[in-house]
């Protein structure tokens, strides 16, 4: 069963003349145990698929079926559980909090969904932040973290709760080239392991290519 499908997704964004069709009727499905990449020109709708597919934001009109559930039948509540659930998110510009330590960012989704114990969360924190090189970190406050640094903090956070999905929005974006690879190969390593799958924003062709399946959107729409 895939984990996601989506149906004729349809999205317009702002008001009066700036009103613009963001999406234009977008179908897609995602299997567990596979990564996917999404490219496409600035502006064609790639956040604006990703905030629906991750149930931030609803669209005009169209199905999405996660894990089963039919997500525009759900109310707020079932919505926000079904994200804390099976979704973790690393979008663009949105990074940590940066009065908290890494290990404290990485630990809210965890204390969200409230499943396991103060000792087993941060004993779980402290293993990711090891994973994505940060084991030396974990006490920092975000505000004394390079850029590069945050991002990965986000990425650990993004698993904290083994999510089905992952949607990232250039996760790798403010990596050096180095870096970047390493996220990558990172993100990709443990889906493909732990049957979870990977949906991802990239301006790199490279990485792009790595991913099991690319989707091109152009305009709103996937194009292949
Ligand atoms: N809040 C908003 N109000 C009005 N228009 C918006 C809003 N957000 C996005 N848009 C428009 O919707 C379209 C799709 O935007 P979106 O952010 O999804 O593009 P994108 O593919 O993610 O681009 P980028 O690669 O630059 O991040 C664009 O034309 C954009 O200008
Ligand atoms: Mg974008």
């Amino acid at each position: 069963m895939p984990v996601l499908t989506a149906h004729s997704l349809t999205r317009s964004l702002g008001t009066g003349e700036n009103r613009v069709q963001a999406l234009r009727g977008v179908s897609l499905a995602i299997e567990p145990g596979r990564t996917y990449a999404i490219a496409g020109h600035s502006g064609s709708g790639k956040s604006t698929l990703l905030y629906l597919l991750g149930l931030l934001d609803q669209p005009d009109s169209g199905r999405l079926v996660i894990k089963g559930h039919e997500a525009h039948s759900l109310d707020d509540a079932a919505r926000t559980a079904l994200r804390n659930e099976h979704m973790g998110f690393v979008f663009q510009f949105h990074f940590l909090l940066k009065e908290f330590t890494a290990l404290e960012n990485v630990m809210l989704p965890m204390r969200k969904l409230g499943r396991l114990d103060p000792d087993a969360m941060s004993e779980k924190a402290a293993a990711l932040l090891a994973a994505v090189g940060l084991a030396d970190k974990s006490a920092r406050l975000g505000n004394q973290l390079s850029g590069g640094e945050q991002q990965r903090v986000a990425i650990a956070r993004a698993l904290a709760n083994d999510p089905a999905l992952i949607l990232a929005d250039e996760p790798t974006g403010n990596l050096d080239h180095t870096n970047a690879d390493r996220v990558f190969a990172l993100l990709s390593d443990l889906v493909h392991a732990r049957g979870q799958s990977l949906l991802m924003v990239s301006h790199n062709p490279d990485l792009a290519t790595r991913c099991d399946h690319v989707f091109q959107m152009q305009d709103g729409q996937i194009i292949t």
